[in-house]
C-alpha cells in the first residue's frame, strides 16, 4: 500500500474535526473525498501531509511511518499537496514559484528552472513564467500550486478543492489536467464538491461527515448510499452546481 492511515483523530479542544478517520490508497489510485463543508476534509488533509499532528492515529506512507515528520520530510518522501485556499510566494515570478517545488530535488537552480519550465508548460501556465504571482487570479494561483506540487516529484498529490471558483470550460481544463497528473503515474487524492467531476475522474470515493468516513465506494454506489444523501447530497439540491 501507497498510503495507510488508521484511526486518524485531530481534536481542537473536545471538538473532534476528524474522528477516527481511516484511508487505504494503493499506487496509482485516483480517489475522491466528499462531505459537508466543516466535515473534516481539509484538516483529514494537514493530517495526512504533515501540517499539523493527529491527536492520535497512526499513517503510513511507503511502508515508513510518517505520522510526526514534518511537511519537508512529506515532501522528500514523495507527498504533496496543495491547499484550499492557494497558498503562493508573493513576492516571486510564477516561475520562481515553481521553482521553490523544484529545488528539493535539484539543489541547483539553472537545473530547477528547468524543471519548472517543463511544468509550466504541463500546467498551461507557460506564457505566465514572467508574471508576478499576484498578478494571477484564484484559478491561476491553484495552478500555480498544482506545479509546484509536481515539481517537488510527488507520488502521491492531494488536491484540496483544487477546482472550486473555476468557470465551466476552465473546470473542463482543470479535470483534463487531474487525468495528465494520473496518467503520469501519480496517485490522487481529491476534494471535490462537483459530483460530476467526482464521477468523471474517480473510481473510489470517501464520504466525510463531522470527521468520519460515513461511506466509501464507487461514486455510482455512494451517490445512491441513503445515509449520504441524508448527510450531503440531499441539502445540496437546488444548488447550482
Ligand atoms: N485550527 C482549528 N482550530 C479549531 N477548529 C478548527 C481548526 N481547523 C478546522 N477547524 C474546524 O474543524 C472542522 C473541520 O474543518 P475542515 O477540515 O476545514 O472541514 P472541510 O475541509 O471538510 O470543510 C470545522 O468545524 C472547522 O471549523
Ligand atoms: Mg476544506
Amino acid at each position: 500500500m501507497l498510503l495507510e492511515a488508521q484511526g486518524i483523530v485531530k481534536a481542537f479542544g473536545s471538538f473532534r474535526a476528524v474522528d477516527q478517520a481511516n484511508l487505504v490508497v494503493a499506487e496509482n489510485e485516483l480517489i475522491g473525498l466528499i462531505g459537508p463543508n466543516g466535515a473534516g476534509k481539509s484538516t483529514f488533509f494537514n493530517c495526512l501531509a504533515g501540517d499539523t499532528r493527529p491527536t492520535s492515529g497512526t499513517i503510513r506512507f511507503r511502508g515508513q511511518e510518517i505520522t510526526r515528520l514534518s511537511p519537508d520530510r512529506h515532501a522528500r518522501l514523495g507527498l504533496a499537496r496543495t491547499f484550499q485556499v492557494p497558498i503562493v510566494f508573493a513576492g516571486m515570478t510564477v516561475r520562481e514559484n515553481v521553482m521553490v517545488g523544484a529545488l528539493l530535488r535539484h539543489p541547483h537552480r539553472r537545473r530547477a528552472a528547468d524543471e519548472a519550465d517543463e511544468l509550466l508548460h504541463f500546467t498551461g501556465l507557460a506564457e505566465r513564467a514572467e508574471m508576478p504571482v499576484t498578478a494571477l487570479g484564484t484559478p491561476g494561483r491553484k495552478r500555480v500550486e498544482i506545479a509546484r506540487a509536481l515539481a517537488t516529484e510527488p507520488r502521491l498529490l492531494l488536491l484540496d478543492e483544487a477546482l472550486a471558483g473555476l468557470t465551466s470550460s476552465e473546470v473542463e481544463a482543470a479535470i483534463e489536467l487531474v487525468e495528465r497528473i494520473h496518467a503520469r503515474g501519480v496517485t490522487l487524492i481529491v476534494v471535490e464538491h462537483i459530483m460530476e467531476v467526482i464521477h468523471r475522474l474517480t473510481e473510489r470515493v470517501l464520504v466525510f461527515h463531522q470527521g468520519r468516513v460515513i461511506a466509501e465506494g464507487t461514486p455510482a454506489e455512494v451517490t445512491a448510499d441513503p445515509t449520504v444523501i441524508a448527510a450531503y447530497l440531499g441539502r445540496r439540491r437546488g444548488r447550482a452546481q
